[in-house]
């Protein structure tokens, strides 16, 4: 008997995190379809090879992002991970500018939120009705001992906050709306010294995602499948 494969959405997914959950997705042969996005599609050859579509998309921009949902409309989405994301270097009082702010919240916060929006026809007509927000721990207040990288911190709090209001609103239509931290990671982001490989934090969060339950909404994850304090 033929399974229905999972379709799976990966935002900012020609490099780093959002390429390797690509990369173990196209492992699935038949149970995924993946489509991932890019802002320059152009330039995701690597990309290109391991999904079935590669789709334009600057999360920063509404007139993108709704350029985006016209071109998937009619299309089921079951699984919805809003990965794209900036750090920014502004660490200290004295370098933090509106602009810096502006631009990470823009990405961080605010785009997985409309993104959901965009898409909310396509993942209303999903099966797994899954929203996979990439977070950082580094958005945990409890947590938060050092201070420094006050734009990033801020807009991946932000992110959580949204995350869970989502969450709540969308539970009784059955939505699973979960943030996840994939640990440190060595992308151009996390850089060299990071902890973990793309493929050891990507492993961990489709294990989180495989076995999502109804109940998990509202969960911010840790990429080893621990919860993490808000
Ligand atoms: N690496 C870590 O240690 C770590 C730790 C905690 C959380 N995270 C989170 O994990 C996620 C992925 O990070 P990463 O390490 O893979 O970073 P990365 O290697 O820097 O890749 C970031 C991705 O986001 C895309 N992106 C940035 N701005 C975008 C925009 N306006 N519109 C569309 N796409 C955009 C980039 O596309 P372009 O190539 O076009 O710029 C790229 O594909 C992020 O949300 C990040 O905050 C990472």
């Amino acid at each position: 008997m033929p399974t229905t494969p999972t379709t799976y959405l990966i935002t900012g997914a020609n490099r780093g995190i959002g390429l390797e959950f690509a990369r173990q997705l196209s492992q699935r042969g038949k149970d995924a379809i993946i489509v991932a996005t890019a802002r320059e599609p152009a330039n995701a050859q690597d990309l290109a090879r391991l999904v079935h579509e590669v789709v334009a998309l600057d999360v920063a921009d509404e007139s993108s992002i709704a350029a985006f949902a016209e071109k998937l409309s009619g299309r089921p989405i079951d699984v919805l991970i809003n990965n794209a994301g900036v750090g920014s270097d502004q660490n200290t009082l004295a370098k933090v500018t509106l602009a810096e702010l502006q631009r990470v919240f823009g990405v961080n916060t605010f785009a997985p939120l409309l993104v959901a929006k965009a898409l909310m026809p396509n993942l209303r007509a999903g099966q797994r009705k899954t929203i996979f927000n990439i977070t950082s721990q580094l958005g945990s207040i409890t947590n938060n001992k050092g201070g420094s990288s006050y734009p990033y911190r801020a807009s991946k709090s932000g992110l959580n906050q949204l995350t869970v209001s989502l969450s709540h609103e969308l539970k009784g239509e059955g939505f699973c709306c979960v943030m996840a931290h994939p640990g440190w990671v060595q992308t151009d982001m996390g850089g060299p010294n990071a902890t973990l490989t793309p493929e050891q934090s990507v492993t961990g969060l489709l294990k989180i995602i495989d076995g999502l339950k109804p109940e998990d909404t509202g969960t911010f994850f840790n990429y080893d499948g621990k919860t993490l304090p808000w």
